[in-house]
């Protein structure tokens, strides 16, 4: 296989603190895994802001090339699972944590973990969806193997301007939900409205101080991106059986709660980690996405950057005034 030059973005640690920049690599540099693929698009996510920032529970040794998503063209594969040409998504696994990751023009990983772009889909679609979209259809998945049906009340999104709440609400709407969101950014309300969210209320009215271990119920689910009280909140306020989808912490890891909303009102709590769903979960809910949940405002949540315009973006997202999906193209 011939040698490549191409453009990556690399995060290097110097005593102690870390800078970010464009650089020069080679495909000989690539880790010696089995498929090699054309970027296409990559996708911005939390974790990819946590790790670009020297986050070591996420990305132990530096320099490293963050990016959890990234899709396009096999250009050669050690196994017979891939053809040269072929349309793949990579998200999950290892990929951009401790293995290189999306923001570059070329990668290498192991043949288990692209999956063949569904019939469908476009690579565009499928880098807007990526971890968000993936996240917020397991989170909808999960909640319905355990009862949650537009029936049962409206459902609660927060952080619902980010890249796994505005998928969050568009998917629940579009399912036939009635949607709460709950946002920290005031402009942002057409924005939740275009999606499909029916109400929409502030952080702190999902930020309760009572004290009290129950509250009269306000939703009859949940999907939080937040953790901690707000998580809490959630909790203590959801309706007979519904579940809630724990999916994030850019509030905290922390969870203060008492056992009341579980033994009295059957409240369930789901744990969502998407980058370990079995292989036949994980399909399941790609097909999902390209098909019967595939979002129709699609368009509405995407931001195409270049890999020079991706730092500025990055401290955006630390700051918490990320919205939607923000995709880097090459
Ligand atoms: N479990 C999994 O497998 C999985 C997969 C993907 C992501 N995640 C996690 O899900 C979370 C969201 O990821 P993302 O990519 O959607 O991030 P994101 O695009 O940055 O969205 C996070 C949103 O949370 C809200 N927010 C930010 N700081 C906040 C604070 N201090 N208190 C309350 N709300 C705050 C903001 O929305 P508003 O301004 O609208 O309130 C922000 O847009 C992250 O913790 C990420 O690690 C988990």
């Amino acid at each position: 296989m011939e040698q490549i030059d191409y453009k990556a973005f690399v995060v290097r640690e110097e005593n102690g603190t870390f800078h970010r920049k464009i650089e020069q690599k080679s495909t000989t540099e690539l880790p010696d895994h089995d498929v090699l693929i054309q970027v296409k698009y990559a996708a911005l996510n939390y974790k990819d802001a946590l790790s670009s920032n020297g986050h070591k529970g996420i990305t132990r040794n530096y320099p490293h090339t963050p990016g959890v998503d990234a899709c396009g063209i096999v250009v050669s594969s050690k196994t017979d699972d891939f053809e040269p040409g072929e349309k793949v998504i990579v998200t999950s696994y290892d990929f951009g944590m401790n293995t290189s990751g999306g923001f570059q023009e070329y990668i290498k990983v192991p043949a288990t973990w692209p999956v063949k772009l569904p019939k469908g889909m476009s690579l565009e679609e499928a880098m807007i969806l990526g971890t968000g979209g993936f996240t917020a259809a397991l989170s909808l998945y999960k909640m319905e193997q355990n009862g949650q049906c537009p029936e049962m009340g409206p459902v609660l999104v927060t952080g619902s301007t980010g890249g796994v709440g505005s998928m969050a609400v568009c998917i629940l709407a579009e399912q036939g939900y009635d949607v709460i969101a709950a946002s920290g950014k005031k402009e942002a309300h057409a924005y939740l409205h275009e999606l499909g969210a029916k109400e929409i209320i502030s952080r702190e009215e999902v930020n309760d101080q009572s004290g009290r271990p129950l509250l009269r119920s306000k939703w009859a689910g949940a999907i939080d991106t937040v953790g901690d009280n707000t998580l809490a909140t959630c909790i203590k306020a959801c309706g007979r059986n519904g579940s809630i989808a724990v999916c994030g912490l850019v509030q905290s890891a922390d969870l203060n709660t008492s056992v009341y909303p579980f033994i009295l009102n059957g409240v369930n709590v789901l744990g969502i980690e998407t980058a370990e769903t079995p292989r036949k979960i994980r399909n399941a809910i790609w097909e999902l996405l390209a098909n019967q949940w595939k979002p129709k405002k699609l368009d509405a949540m995407k931001k195409i950057i270049s890999l020079d315009e991706l730092d500025e973006h990055i401290q955006v997202m630390l700051q918490g005034k990320s919205k939607g999906r923000v995709l880097v193209k090459f």
